[in-house]
């Protein structure tokens, strides 16, 4: 993409020239936006960048092995691994109300963080994967429960707090462009083409209390969703795509037996820019294939439904 790459060439001199023989510290939330600016990053200054994942063991099935893969073994670029899953879970026990799961993950979030930035000796620059939409959100978003929305990723007060410069090449980019951007920067498809994941992760997708056990309930039934949502060449028609679990249990019937247990939801949006959104209009023996592969291959789910609600009046996500 001729476009694309002119960005390229632009952004690197943009970058050198703003960084010069600086420090910067890049944080991998494993989404699309954070790995380009990281790709795109490296390719300016090379090792005067670290990366750091802070890895809340919320993710989906498997990607956190990825995202250490692809920057550690593939690209070669510094990597920082803080495995936390145990931190967070103990953070999170016994917390249901939304706002407050998100603020404690957030918080905790910019503490790893920031700790970890230390121990590298500190960074001159803080390196962002924000996006045009996230630059007008911050203004004027007028939505409901997502007002803080991006307090996860853009680590707001720690570039004051420790005295860092930010480093936002994507600030004029919206999501589709940033995946051409990411293509013409050679990220395997599975990473550019992969949809938007909420800095809180599985944890707003678990309404109630997250606990280790109902976070691989979640990933398992997820996992099946995406598998039949690729396998039917569906995935990149869809913006988003992901199963809730809920903290409701129904009766059912398997076998001779009655089962008591839990109800999954399954969401699926077209959208641009996760503003507005329109419901997936999947066929129903899509649906009932889905349905069916859950409840026999996931234990602790006995019941599937489908969430046909737009944005507005409803959220892409369920907190
Ligand atoms: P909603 O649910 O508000 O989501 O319609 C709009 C888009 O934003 C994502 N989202 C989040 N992203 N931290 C994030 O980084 C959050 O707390 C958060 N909440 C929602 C959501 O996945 C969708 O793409």
């Amino acid at each position: 993409d001729w476009t694309m790459a002119e960005f390229r060439k632009t952004k690197i001199a943009e970058i050198r020239e703003q960084v010069g023989d600086g420090k910067v510290i890049c944080g991998l939330s494993g989404g699309v936006d954070s790995a380009v600016a990281a790709v795109l990053i490296h390719e300016a200054i090379g090792d005067q960048l670290t990366c750091v994942f802070v890895d809340h063991g919320l993710m989906r099935m498997n990607e956190a092995e990825q995202v250490v893969t692809l920057f550690r073994d593939h690209y070669n670029i510094p990597l920082v691994h803080v495995d936390a899953e145990e931190m967070f879970l103990a953070g999170l026990a016994g917390e249901t109300d939304p706002e407050k799961k998100r603020k404690f993950i957030g918080k905790a979030f910019i503490d790893l963080f920031e700790a970890e930035a230390k121990t590298i000796g500190g960074a001159d620059f803080l390196a962002q994967g924000t996006l045009y939409p996230d630059v007008i959100e911050s203004v004027s978003f007028t939505g409901g429960p997502s007002v803080t929305i991006k307090s996860h990723h853009n680590v707001g007060g720690l570039p004051e707090r420790m005295n860092m410069k930010l480093v936002e090449p994507l600030r004029e980019l919206f999501k589709d462009e940033v995946r051409v951007l990411g293509r013409e920067l050679g990220l395997p498809e599975v990473f550019v083409g992969r949809h938007p994941f909420p800095g809180p992760g599985l944890a707003i997708r678990i309404p109630g209390e997250v606990t280790k056990e109902r976070c691989e309930i979640l990933r398992k039934a997820d996992a099946i969703y995406l598998e039949e949502i690729r396998a039917a060449g569906l995935y990149d028609a869809i913006w988003q795509a992901f199963a809730v679990l809920l903290p409701v249990k129904t009766v059912g019937v398997m076998g001779d037996g009655r089962t008591y247990d839990s109800v999954c939801g399954l969401r699926a949006v077209t959208s641009t820019d996760g503003m507005t959104a329109d419901v997936y209009p999947f066929d129903a023996a899509f649906l009932t294939r889905v349905a069916t592969r859950i409840v026999n291959e996931v234990k602790g789910i006995n019941r599937v439904v489908y969430d046909c609600t737009s944005k507005p009046p409803g959220t892409i996500e369920w907190e």
